[in-house]
């Protein structure tokens, strides 16, 4: 079974991509995370876990909900790791979590995908989102082929700086940047609640009809990046940078489809509807 979380739609295509090439079930966890259902699971298939990488490791809330949750059935895990640049060393950790889950550790694949960390960085514009998503195909498929055969992943070796990224920094990182303070919304905000609806930790109430922020936010940047107005701003760095969601995704909030409060599964992608809008999109930029 494949289970996804996501935040703007990336390891969402990473999953369905695998899923439909392995023809398994893919499984979004955003209801579980936020939820806190940690109630047993089963699979007779190998677990895959696609997911974003959050300062070059898994996301803090997807380790601790692993830790709580057994999944039984087959043992083996592997994990896909979407990322804007590089995962460093996560396979070490990812590796102990499987220790500690009573699980067998099959690997960490890296898929490089575009960037969607609009609070530090700058998210690619469409045409440079969409030539990222066709360079990750290759990986996608390795993935898909490794699972399905049941052969490990093969990982990148991991250098110094790898460590350090993964160990030390990460361990900074939450505490220094991880924070919903610096958010806030504009009068642009026409008060549809899509930014509440899509916060896998409940961390948005509406008062008012706008958006207020708590403090249990893992820098998702669903918030963010999913409002239809672009509203929402994170103190000065955002402000004019294109916002960035899974291509699919953008176009069907621009068909104006009614966003629902079940994540991203609920907007139905179709695997090969994707592919095919995605190369047509692509194709259309070459023109
Ligand atoms: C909080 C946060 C931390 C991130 N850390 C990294 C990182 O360490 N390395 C990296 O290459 N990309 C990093 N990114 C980029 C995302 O991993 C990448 O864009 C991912 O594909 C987003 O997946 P999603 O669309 O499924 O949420 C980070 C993004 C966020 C929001
Ligand atoms: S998603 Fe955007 S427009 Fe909708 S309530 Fe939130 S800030 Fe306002
Ligand atoms: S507040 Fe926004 S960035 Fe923070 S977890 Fe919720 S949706 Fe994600």
């Amino acid at each position: 079974m494949i289970l996804y979380y996501s935040g703007t739609g990336n390891s969402e295509y990473a999953a369905k991509r695998i899923g439909g090439e392995i023809g398994d079930e893919v499984l979004n966890l955003f209801e579980k995370l936020r939820d806190g259902d940690v109630s047993e699971m089963y699979s007779e298939k190998p677990w895959v876990i696609v997911t974003p990488v959050y300062a070059w490791r898994i996301p803090r809330i997807l380790g601790e909900w692993l830790r709580k949750t057994k999944l039984t059935g087959n043992p083996a895990v592997y994990f896909v790791l979407t990322c804007g640049a590089g995962i460093g060393n996560a396979g070490k950790y990812l590796k102990t979590l499987c220790a500690e889950m009573g699980m067998e550790y099959r690997g960490c694949l890296e898929v490089v995908m575009p960037e969607n960390y609009i609070a530090l960085f700058s998210p690619p514009s469409d045409a440079e989102a969409r030539r990222i998503i066709e360079q990750a195909e290759p990986a996608l498929q390795q993935a898909a082929e490794a699972v399905g055969s049941g052969k490990p992943f093969l990982e990148k070796p991991v250098t110094f700086t790898d460590r350090v990224l993964s160990g030390a920094v990460n361990a900074l990182f939450y505490p220094l940047f991880i924070h919903a303070k610096k958010f806030y919304v504009t009068d642009a905000c026409v008060s549809c609640g899509k930014c509440a609806e899509v916060c896998p930790l409940q961390n948005i109430r509406m008062e008012g009809g706008k958006p207020v922020w708590g403090e249990n936010c893992t820098h998702c940047m669903a918030c963010i990046c999913r409002c239809p107005k672009a509203a929402i701003e994170y103190g000065k760095h955002s402000r004019g940078l294109p916002r960035y969601t899974f291509p699919a995704m953008a176009e069907n909030a621009a068909d104006g489809e009614k966003a629902q409060n079940q994540g991203f599964q609920s907007q139905g992608f179709d695997q090969q509807e994707l592919q095919n809008q995605e190369k047509g999109s692509i194709e259309g930029n070459e023109e």
